[in-house]
């Protein structure tokens, strides 16, 4: 918590006041005994203080053997849940690939943001792939495989590829 804490106070005061600051947390470990929502409510309301303006809430990624019940929107609770308790804005992320999904999550007040990845960077890749010569030069243009990518490709970067 304190070096969070100390990068995102240096970070603020580095930034111009109108630029807002986000800050992307594993808001579970989805283990027994490690980090959880109730202490990201906490560090949320500690970065709130600290000038921070947006709680982008991810989870897992630091313990290999947990149990993460991935499928539609499964992080949007801790979106919701640090939102309400820490009152601070949030965005919600992981699984959420449909306008509508994005529209559902923010008018219900789960969450102030809705982010999208996998299904984003999938649309780029597919529409680059299919048209060669017009690869975009930024982001993601050294990640753009030559022809289209393979069955394997797709399905990591995206669940329902059109
Ligand atoms: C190939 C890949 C690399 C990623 N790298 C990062 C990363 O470096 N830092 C991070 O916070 N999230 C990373 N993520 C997570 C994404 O930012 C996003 O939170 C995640 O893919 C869930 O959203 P989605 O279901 O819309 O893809 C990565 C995801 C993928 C698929």
């Amino acid at each position: 918590m304190r070096f969070l804490s100390e990068c995102a106070a240096a970070v603020r005061r580095a930034l111009p006041d109108k630029c807002p600051l986000f800050v992307r947390i594993s808001a579970s470990d989805w283990t027994e005994g490690g980090w959880d929502v109730e202490q990201s409510v906490e560090l949320a309301r500690r970065l709130k203080r600290l000038g921070v303006d947006v709680i982008d809430c991810s989870s897992g990624g630091n313990i290999e053997k947990a149990k993460v019940p991935v499928g539609p929107g499964y992080q949007v609770p801790f979106a919701e849940r640090i939102r309400r308790e820490a009152d601070i804005a949030t965005a919600a992320v992981g699984m959420i690939t449909a306008p509508a999904q994005a529209d559902a999550i923010i008018r219900s007040g789960h969450a102030d943001l809705a982010l999208l990845a996998r299904r984003t960077a999938a649309r780029a890749l597919l529409a680059a792939a299919r048209r060669p010569r017009a690869r975009p030069r930024h982001g993601l243009a050294g990640a753009i495989p030559a022809r289209r990518p393979d069955r394997r490709a797709r399905a990591h970067a995206g669940h329902e590829i059109d």
